[in-house]
């Protein structure tokens, strides 16, 4: 029996089909991260948990502390207890303890907490993922609907970015469950394409019929502006972290999907008809 964190989540909303169409039992979490009653009641019987949840959409330092490594310590304790045989856990590339970004310091405080949990695991770090009602590829779009005539390119759009499909990414995860040759690793995971911010840029916003003017603007200028913006932004669209990526490549070998899991990630062409549609631009006001 699986137990899956964060199952209303982005890739949740993914995964959980996905496992029953394998025809494996797995329920939601129900219930809080930090609230030892009720991890203990949902996980009676459990033998393997995928470990989705996660707060780095509400982009608040101390609710990445709270839920992301406190949640996980919580839950790594009672997994302990509940004689959970595998947790599969989805982290981020470039996740490091020492990291001076929070999410990625939060996810390497996670990763190594799962790590020394005595509990067999299966690591994850994955680039950006993308797909319908994603947090990326959508907000690119829905932010240039109201910046016309220009795009704005973070430090003139030069970084490498390899996105990967929220569906390919699925397909890693629920063949990590039962894959014994990947008990204690780590596996990077992105998609097969690497190309810089302002190529992808200009592919989403012709696939969207959105046609803008690239305007370099410096990462100096967003350092300041991040903090304000979202300062009043309760329930951001887009994440706060978004910004780490411009200063943390999240670069995996463009056949690390492949070598792993023995299938080529879909490319971004062919995917992201989804952004062929209209009043996108209101997408930035949606959680
Ligand atoms: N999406 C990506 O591109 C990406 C890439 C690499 C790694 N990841 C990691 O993968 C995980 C899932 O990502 P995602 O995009 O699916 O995230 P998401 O869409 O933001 O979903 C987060 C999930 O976590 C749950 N959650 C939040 N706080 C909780 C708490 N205190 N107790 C219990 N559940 C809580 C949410 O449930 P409620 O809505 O009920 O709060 C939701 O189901 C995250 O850890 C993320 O950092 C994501």
């Amino acid at each position: 029996m699986i137990l899956v964190t964060g199952a209303t989540g982005f890739i949740g909303r993914s995964l959980m089909p996905c496992l029953e169409r394998e025809g494996m039992i797995a329920r939601a979490y129900e219930g809080r991260m930090n609230d030892p009653l009720n991890l203990r009641k949902e996980l009676e019987g459990i033998t393997t948990i995928v470990h989705l949840a996660g707060t780095e959409a509400r982009g608040r330092d101390r609710l990445l502390h709270h839920v992301d490594v406190d949640g996980t310590e919580r839950l790594v304790e009672e997994a302990r207890r509940a004689d959970v045989q595998r947790i599969i856990f989805v982290s981020r590339l470039g996740a490091d303890p020492a990291s001076m970004h929070a999410l990625l310091q939060a996810k390497g405080q996670a990763e190594r907490l799962i790590q020394r949990s005595g509990i067999p695991y299966t690591i994850l770090r994955s680039a950006t993922l993308y797909g319908r009602n994603d947090r990326f590829f959508e907000i690119i779009v829905g932010l240039a609907a109201w910046t016309w005539p220009f795009v704005w390119l973070p430090g003139g759009g030069n970084m490498g970015m390899q996105p990967l499909w929220v569906e390919d990414f699925v397909r890693c995860l629920v063949q990590a469950i039962s894959r014994p040759d990947l008990i204690n690793k780590i596996v990077s995971v992105a998609g097969s394409e690497q190309l810089p911010y302002a190529t992808l840029v200009q592919q989403l916003l012709r696939v969207a019929g959105y046609r803008r003017i690239p305007l370099p603007v410096p990462m100096l200028l967003f350092r300041p502006l991040t903090p304000m913006l979202f300062n009043w932004w309760y329930w951001p669209a887009i994440s706060r972290y978004f910004m780490d990526r411009f200063f943390v490549p999240e670069i995996a070998d463009h056949d690390a999907v492949y070598r792993q899991f023995g299938f080529k990630p879909a490319r971004i062409r062919d995917t992201i008809s989804y952004l062929r549609r209209s009043r996108l631009g209101l997408r930035i006001f949606r959680r």
